[in-house]
């Protein structure tokens, strides 16, 4: 038995009347990649979204199942949204910077959670650019515009403004899809260093990409999850048919 860090339970959704997730369960281990793969419009990203709850804000939502957050279930009511999501962070398909300096960028979680020493600041900001392995291309011009960024360095700069608040989980949906394969390399990278500390779930279409970066993969198909391996297994003896159909670009 390996140990779990999120536990997925028979999770239902629905949009409306519509079941998109389809009692999905899934073992998501502690310090490793997961990788969520399957045809467009099968569930990948309303998966992730419901590991920290931002499908919530969706009119129309419905949820049953639970999803234990080390042994926690998120959906029980204990646990605050804020507080979930601090331990839980997500990066998007689209970096999405703030309009703001990169340094500011980086230390906007702490200033909202009420931090002003400036040292502490300036330490934090240097800690998590070095950890998104930014600081040399940004340590000249932390007080620029984020949005002058090349795109490849937006997007870890929202790692960093992640790392900043100290999550445990990381959740990527597609975050190499608007890169360029150079930029592209240096993600899966920061990948492979980020999850020495961190557990990642990322969510990807490229599925040479799943196969570098992920240790497992969860394969979707309508909702279902029709199967959940180590990495290597899954794209090298498939269990399932429709799984191997997908990974040899049958369909999707
Ligand atoms: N806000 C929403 N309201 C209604 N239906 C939705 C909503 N978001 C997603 N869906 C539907 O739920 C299903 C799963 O969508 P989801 O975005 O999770 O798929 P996906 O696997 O991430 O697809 P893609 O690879 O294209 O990003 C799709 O049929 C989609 O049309
Ligand atoms: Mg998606």
């Amino acid at each position: 038995m390996t140990e779990t860090k999120i536990d997925i339970r028979e999770l239902n959704l629905w949009y409306g009347s519509f079941l998109a997730l389809k009692n999905v369960n899934l073992s998501v281990p502690p310090r490793l990649i997961t990788a969520l793969i399957g045809p467009s419009g099968c569930g990948k990203s309303t998966l992730l979204r419901a590991l920290n709850r931002m499908n919530d804000l969706i009119p129309g939502v419905r949820i049953t199942g639970t999803v234990l957050l080390d042994g926690e279930n998120i959906y029980g009511g204990a646990l605050r949204v804020d507080r979930l999501r601090k331990r839980v962070g997500m990066v998007f398909q689209r970096p999405n910077p703030f309009p703001l300096s990169i340094f500011d960028n980086v230390v906007y979680g702490l200033k909202v959670a009420g931090v002003h020493n400036r040292g502490i600041l300036r330490d934090t900001a240097e800690k998590c650019l070095r950890g998104a392995w930014l600081w040399d291309n940004v340590k000249d011009k932390l007080h620029h515009d984020a949005l002058e960024l090349p795109l490849d360095q937006q997007q870890r700069l929202c790692v960093a403004r992640l790392l900043a608040v100290e999550p445990e989980v990381i959740l990527m949906d597609e975050p190499c899809s608007a890169l360029d394969p150079i930029a592209t390399a240096k993600i899966e990278e920061l990948m492979a260093v980020l999850k020495k500390d961190y557990t990642i779930v990322i969510v990807t279409h490229n599925m040479q990409q799943a196969a570098r970066v992920s240790d497992f993969s969860g394969c979707m198909l309508l909702g279902e999850m029709i199967e959940f391996n180590d990495t290597q297994t899954m794209f090298t003896h498939p269990g399932d048919k429709r799984t191997e159909d997908y990974i040899t670009g049958r369909y999707g």
